[in-house]
């Protein structure tokens, strides 16, 4: 049987229990969230600890080398949701609903967050922006699944926000962003995500309400915080955001290795005798002496 972690207060089938995050938020626990895009990644942040794991729409970027997060599709996220819940049994895995897949109608919402629940075994959905999208994440929580609001610098409206820049910078629109973090609150969300606003806005908000803050570039006063994989682990080529801290170079262990296979490969000191199958010895004489006596294919 799997062990009781002893931070957390109840435990339910080896999973992360949803009620227990407002309880972090209590005790002033902070909750760790990072992204994942397949089965390794997810067995990984489960072995490191993670609360909460996000199949991100930032896959567009750093895994499949787009310009944005906005032609992902709901068809990929289902299967990247699919492939990171056979990785991870004791996080939270929440998948994002991608640009298109909710904006539409309530119904739309909760047919395709339905989807990433039922097929893509999601534990939870996230969505973007206030606005409409409150009415979305209230239709989906009545629809009986867990839901994540997400405010700030939202990417899959960049292009209406100016580009990827920090938001809630002027008076009115860090009041703006509490506001709809609050409202995302009402609408039943569990936690809300605040990307790339200033620190005493990302406090406020975190003041303001009683689910938790998950931050990403938005200082210290939040409730949790959540980094892209690819990001923190050096493993994707652009140029990372300022509130990214690389705790490792993955990109630079890899090119080193495959250089070195490259080079090994090229003065066939790979593969070694380890590396090969051996046959019975009869079977291997049996074998020459059909072969020899075999004629040469035309
Ligand atoms: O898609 C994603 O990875 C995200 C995080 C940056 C919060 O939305």
């Amino acid at each position: 049987m799997t062990e009781k972690p002893q931070r957390y207060a109840s435990w339910t089938a080896g999973k992360l229990p949803l009620p227990e995050l407002v309880e972090m938020k209590r005790r002033n626990e902070k909750i760790v969230m990072v992204t994942a895009y397949d089965a390794p990644s997810g067995r990984l942040a489960d072995a490191a600890g993670v609360d909460l794991i996000l199949v991100g729409d930032s896959s567009g970027m750093v895994v499949h080398g787009r310009e944005s997060t906005v032609a992902v599709s709901l068809d990929e996220i289902v299967f990247m949701t699919q492939w990171v819940t056979r990785g991870a049994k004791r996080p939270l895995v929440i998948a994002d609903m991608p640009f298109g897949s909710y904006e539409a109608s309530d119904e739309q919402a909760v047919a395709n967050a339905v989807r990433l629940v039922k097929e893509g075994g999601a534990d939870a959905v996230k969505l973007e922006r206030g606005g409409t999208s409150v009415s979305r994440a209230r239709a989906i929580v009545d629809a009986g699944i867990p839901v994540m609001g997400h405010v700030g610098l939202t990417p899959q409206t960049a292009t209406v926000l100016g580009g990827f820049k920090a938001q809630g910078r002027t008076a009115a629109r860090a009041q703006a962003l509490v506001d709809d973090a609050r409202e995302l609150e009402a609408a039943g969300c569990f936690a809300v995500v605040l990307e790339a606003v200033p620190e005493p806005v990302a406090r406020a908000v975190t003041k303001a309400l009683t689910v938790p803050t998950i931050g990403i570039g938005a200082g210290a006063a939040t409730d949790g915080q959540v980094l892209v994989w690819h990001d923190m682990l050096g493993y994707y080529e652009g140029r990372a955001p300022r509130f990214v801290k690389r705790y490792a170079d993955l990109g630079e262990v890899i090119v080193e290795a495959l250089g070195r296979y490259a080079e090994e490969v090229r003065s066939g000191a790979f593969p070694e005798q380890q590396h090969t199958y051996a046959m019975p010895a009869e079977e291997l004489e049996a074998f020459e002496a059909t072969a020899t006596a075999s004629s040469p294919r035309r």
